[in-house]
């Protein structure tokens, strides 16, 4: 039989998953429960934030330890650490480290929808170009860490270089670049768990030297799952960018993903309608291929603009500069960029 000493030793030698501190140093067991008759263990425990893949390793960690001693079975119920705590703790890891993340002068703009396939990366990578174009600094992280796709829609053919213990990002059309894809040989998949993907990103804001950016862009991978709660909580102040295409159905699924922006309280810059229309180069004549009125139903639900609408098109070829994904600045698409990203400047300096 477990007793409450014995819990809250075990218990106790876990770490902390934000402040690597043990939960016995930060006084973060709450409580202990033991039903005798039927050997049940249950605890409250503390943590920096809830809801979050660390929290759930923690949850892992605990049940196992607790079995190990014994219990079989076992409860968690989680909650918040006091600001007190977190503030006295924090200030004693190291000064600098997380620079850019608590910077007041980059804004950190997310690129998202519901689903895969409506243009997220094409529009990040073209976002990012157009606001490097009209004199920011600008950074892209490919957060797609599975589906990577920014390097080879830029035709990135270098890799970053180390300079001391930093990673330094890709410079491509004036835009810093960092991206799962430089660090994995010959395309290979890459198979992971949630938890580590964290800890990829974390790197990317934490092991990249991003020096004095304005816009830090990040390129979602599809959906609602890992990743996004990760940015969720990792960029509070983060704002996002939500892509649909014009099909009704299209924008009541990133609606979704704009619910979760909402629920967290990341303000919403507004709605890309992407493929939105096919317009002959010989008549003129614009045809909506795929429907229409997405955009509008999607930022209506969201309460926010739409902020550009693109129709379908390739950029122009070039051999000499290749980049698949990129629309050049007069083409008709670099142009609406353009226009994006001034919009985009605008309502954040509002
Ligand atoms: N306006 C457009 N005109 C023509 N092709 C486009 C347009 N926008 C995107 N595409 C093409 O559609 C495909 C999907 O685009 P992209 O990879 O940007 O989508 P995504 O939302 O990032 O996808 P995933 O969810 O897989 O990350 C790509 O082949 C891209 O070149
Ligand atoms: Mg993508």
């Amino acid at each position: 039989m477990l007793s409450e000493e014995r819990v809250r030793e075990v218990v106790g030698s876990l770490k902390e998953p934000f402040l690597h501190k043990t939960l016995g140093e930060l006084e973060a067991i709450e409580e202990v429960k033991i039903k005798e008759e039927k050997n049940h263990v249950s605890v409250k425990v503390l943590v920096v934030k809830t809801g979050t893949s660390e929290q759930l390793e923690l949850q892992t960690q605990i049940v196992n330890t607790l079995k190990e001693a014994g219990a079989a079975t076992v409860g968690i119920r989680f909650g918040q650490l006091p600001e007190e705590v977190i503030a006295a703790h924090r200030s004693q890891e190291p000064e600098g480290e997380s620079g850019l993340l608590n910077s007041t002068n980059t804004t950190f703009i997310a690129i998202a929808s519901g689903k895969g396939g409506v243009g997220k990366s094409t529009v990040s990578v073209n976002l990012a170009v157009a606001l490097a174009r009209s004199g920011k600094k600008v950074g892209l992280i490919d957060a797609d860490i599975y589906g990577f796709s920014v390097p080879d829609m830029m035709g990135i053919t270098n890799r970053p270089v180390v300079r001391g213990e930093k990673i330094i990002p890709v410079e491509r059309f004036g835009v810093q670049v960092i991206s799962m894809g430089f660090f994995v040989e010959d395309n290979a998949p890459i198979i992971w768990r949630g938890p580590m993907l964290g800890k990829m990103l974390n790197s990317f804001f934490h092991e990249v030297e991003w020096g004095d950016i304005d816009y830090l862009l990040l390129d979602l991978p599809p959906g609602t799952g890992d990743v996004a709660l990760d940015i969720h909580t990792m960029l509070p102040h983060c704002k996002e960018v939500i892509v649909t295409t014009p099909h009704p159905t299209a924008a009541f699924v990133a609606a979704r993903a704009g619910a979760m922006a909402l629920r967290t309280e990341h303000e919403i810059l507004g709605v890309i309608e992407n493929m939105a229309y096919f317009e002959s180069k010989i008549t003129g004549e614009k045809e909506y291929v795929f429907g229409r009125g997405g955009g509008d139903k999607l930022a209506e639900e969201l309460q926010t603009e739409v902020l550009g609408r693109l129709p379908l098109d390739q950029p122009d070829w070039n051999e000499e500069d290749f980049a698949p994904s990129v629309y050049q600045e007069d083409h008709r698409l670099g142009k609406i960029y353009s226009e994006i990203a001034e919009k985009v400047i605008s309502r954040l300096n509002q």
